[in-house]
């Protein structure tokens, strides 16, 4: 796979308050594959990609598609990965469709886009567009979350270029049947030229196996 749809990190450090969290941390993920960042609580994965989505201060190189990301603007970034943190905290009162549009202004989509509805759609959340986010369960609103993300970066590779989807723990607290939803749409996204990065925890439910994801 050449260099141009990767996402690589190389010697990644962190150190957080006085605690060295990384330590020359080496990392690289192909488009067109779902690579799994597996790890106990508290190994490093959140901070790891938090490192390679530039939102903690680190040493060491990232590259995007073979471009330095430090060298890139937000919106360039914006442009062709989107992340999903391990847990978002809404403090307004927006609806699911809302929620899921914010992908479009961060994307390069159209304001008329109909892909928020085909984004919920695709997290088996047909049907709660109108809904208060803050009325939802836990699992629903991860799914949002999800939604939001997949609008941004929709369609995964655009002038040749791979797009990204990089999330934090997708699957944590979704029941069996939408952790299949998820892993199928990962790995569907990754089959049609797309970059996938996800991490897991090791408590091992079936979509962090990495052979459920390759
Ligand atoms: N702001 C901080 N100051 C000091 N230590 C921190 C800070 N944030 C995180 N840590 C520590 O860094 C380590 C790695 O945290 P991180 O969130 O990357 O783990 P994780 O692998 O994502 O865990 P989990 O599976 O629980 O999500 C943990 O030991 C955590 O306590
Ligand atoms: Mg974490």
């Amino acid at each position: 796979m050449s260099m141009t749809a990767q996402l690589q990190a190389k010697g990644i450090s962190v150190t957080l308050g006085r605690r060295q969290v990384l330590q020359g941390v080496d990392f690289t993920a192909s488009a067109g594959r779902v690579t799994a960042i597996v790890g106990p609580n508290g190994s490093g994965k959140t901070t790891l990609l938090r490192a390679m989505t530039g939102e903690v201060a680190h040493q060491g190189q990232v590259t995007l598609n073979g471009k330095a990301t430090a060298t890139m603007q937000p919106w360039q970034l914006a442009a062709i990965r989107a992340v999903q943190p391990q847990s978002s905290i809404i403090a307004f009162p927006f609806t699911v469709l809302e929620i899921v549009r914010l992908g479009l202004s961060a994307g390069l989509s159209a304001a008329d886009s109909a892909v928020p509805m085909q984004a919920l759609d695709a997290v088996g959340l047909a049907g709660f567009a109108g809904r208060m986010y803050q009325d939802l369960s836990g699992g629903e609103q991860q799914r949002v979350q999800l939604a939001r993300v997949i609008t941004q970066v929709w369609e995964p590779v655009v002038d040749a270029t791979p797009r990204w989807l990089i999330l934090d723990e997708p699957v944590a607290s979704l029941d069996i049947g939408h952790q299949f939803t998820v892993m199928d749409l990962a790995r569907n996204y990754a089959a049609r030229g797309g970059g996938v990065v996800a991490v897991c925890m090791t408590s091992t439910s079936p979509p962090c196996l990495p052979t459920r994801w390759s």
